[in-house]
């Protein structure tokens, strides 16, 4: 690192606590963006309710944010209708709905050597679970004339990369292209939508992934205009901020948080 600008910032957390009173539901609490995440909505003040289908993780994260874990595979329909329940039952209300679990397995590559099990199983777990969420969400939202869904896409739905992973590439497109409809159709009735694109983030998976391979690293920073990858909390502070009032302008979006990665040609050496 030669200079600031590429160091990730110095955070002491927020120093706002825009969603007290509020109730979020956060799906992949257990890791990576989704706990970073539940720890930045509980620091606002928001109720979290932590759902994963890895029950140490999530209960761990229910723990520290002071929420409730709900077990739950995201891809099972009766799972995520209780999981929206607990949420309402305990609280009084779903406010924010953060649908992110999703899986980017290994035998998910080129089109050309992915299997159709591979590719149906991405679809489940990353786009009609989203699809699950939402429907069960929007229930409440619509009764209470007020909510903020967050789907978690990424980048490579609106970039096409080399590298593929194509069912993975293509659940995320789903996700945005059903935000988007979404956040449109229910605009009128207080409910906000957007798809969030992060790029690349620092997560264990991904030091180890590179640790081991440095070559296969640099062929992705060198496409990030910043030079390095996003920590798990700037993707937080994102969610954080469009379930909070301070984006009520904000919907049906593909909300990059990329590090300019998708509005760049040629980035500095
Ligand atoms: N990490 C990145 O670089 C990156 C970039 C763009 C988008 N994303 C997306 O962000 C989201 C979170 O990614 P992450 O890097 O934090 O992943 P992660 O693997 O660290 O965490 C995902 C969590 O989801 C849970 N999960 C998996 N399948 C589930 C299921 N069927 N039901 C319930 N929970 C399930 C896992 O147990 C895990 O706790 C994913 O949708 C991913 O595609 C990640």
């Amino acid at each position: 690192m030669t200079d600031g600008t590429t160091a990730a910032p110095h955070s002491d957390g927020p120093l706002c606590r825009r969603l007290a009173g509020r109730t979020a539901v956060v799906t992949g609490a257990g890791s990576g963006i989704g706990l970073a995440t539940a720890r930045r909505l509980a620091s606002e003040g928001a109720n979290v309710v932590c759902a994963d289908v890895d029950t140490v993780r999530g209960k761990a994260a229910a723990e520290e944010t002071g929420g409730t874990y709900a077990e739950t595979d995201v891809t099972d329909k009766e799972q995520v209708e209780a999981l929206f329940r607990t949420a309402k039952e305990r609280y009084g209300s779903v406010d924010v709905a953060f649908n992110n679990a999703g899986i980017s397995p290994p035998d998910d590559d080129s089109i050309l050597t992915t299997g159709l099990d591979a590719w149906k199983r991405v679809q489940e777990v990353n786009l009609t679970s989203v699809y699950l969420c939402c429907q069960a969400a929007l229930p409440y939202m619509r009764e209470q004339g007020r909510g903020s869904i967050i789907n978690t896409a990424s980048f490579v739905a609106v970039m096409g990369a080399a590298t593929s992973q194509i069912s993975y590439t293509a659940s995320k497109g789903g996700v945005l292209a059903m935000s988007r409809e979404l956040g449109v159709q229910f605009a009128r009735e207080g409910i906000r939508v957007n798809a969030l694109c992060p790029g690349p983030v620092n997560t264990p998976l991904l030091q180890e992934l590179f640790a081991k391979d440095p070559e296969r690293a640099q062929r992705r920073l060198v496409h990030v205009p910043v030079g390095r990858f996003a920590e798990a909390t700037e993707i937080a502070a994102a969610v954080a901020f469009l379930a909070s009032d301070d984006s009520t302008f904000v919907n049906a979006t593909e909300f990059l948080v990329d590090g300019g990665i998708a509005g760049a040609y040629v980035t500095p050496v």
